[in-house]
């Protein structure tokens, strides 16, 4: 359902829809390795739970916070760790969930650590991938949605803190970010 306000980019169905599609795809590609999921924390906690609820697959869940919006839709290439993965990466097929690529600073960080710890495999799953805004190279293995370079909200994606809680994508419009910065 249309908020007002929202100008809507993927439906809740559609996105529901999808992501039953990738949890397939993966438990199919990973019939008996048991992968870690390796989730990007804030943004993709949502994308994560609807994914991992709907594999057919043995595996564990591990987070991860990275950092490289400092505020609002600014980007930066410099991306730091919050918090550290637990989990044994050594010898492991990883799988890493986020909730958009769009630079691929944040991934490409991660993914020299995961290297640094001698990890089996790589796979990365986003929901959304914006390839226009992309400044390293990183090759997404799952993709959700292909988006155009447009700032979105909802299922896990935040404008200053807010909106992740939406079922669906939307458009962040002039109207919105003006309720928030006023
Ligand atoms: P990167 O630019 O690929 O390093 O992406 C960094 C992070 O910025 C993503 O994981 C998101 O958390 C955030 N981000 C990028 N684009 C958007 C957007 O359109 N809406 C909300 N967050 C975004
Ligand atoms: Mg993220």
């Amino acid at each position: 359902m249309e908020q007002p306000g929202f100008k809507t980019l993927i439906e809740a169905d559609d996105i529901q829809r999808r992501v039953r599609e990738m949890a397939e795809c993966i438990s199919v590609d990973y019939p008996e390795s048991s992968p870690l999921f390796i989730v990007l924390l804030k943004g993709a906690f949502i994308f994560a739970a609807d994914l991992t609820r709907n594999l057919s697959i043995p595996h564990e869940i591990d987070f991860i916070t990275l950092f490289s919006y400092q505020n609002g839709t600014k980007r930066s290439a410099d991306v730091g760790v919050i918090n550290h993965i637990r989990s044994h990466i050594e010898g492991r097929d990883i799988i890493i969930v986020d909730e958009i690529v769009d630079t691929g600073h944040t991934l490409s960080r991660l993914i020299r650590t995961l290297k640094d710890h001698n990890a089996r495999s790589h796979r990365i799953c986003t929901l959304l991938d914006k390839p226009d805004t992309r400044e390293v190279k990183i090759d997404v293995d799952y993709v959700g949605f292909t988006i155009p370079d447009v700032f979105v909200v909802g299922y896990g994606l935040d404008y200053r803190e807010r909106y992740r809680n939406l079922p669906f994508i939307a458009e962040l419009t002039p109207e919105i970010k003006n309720t928030i910065n006023s």
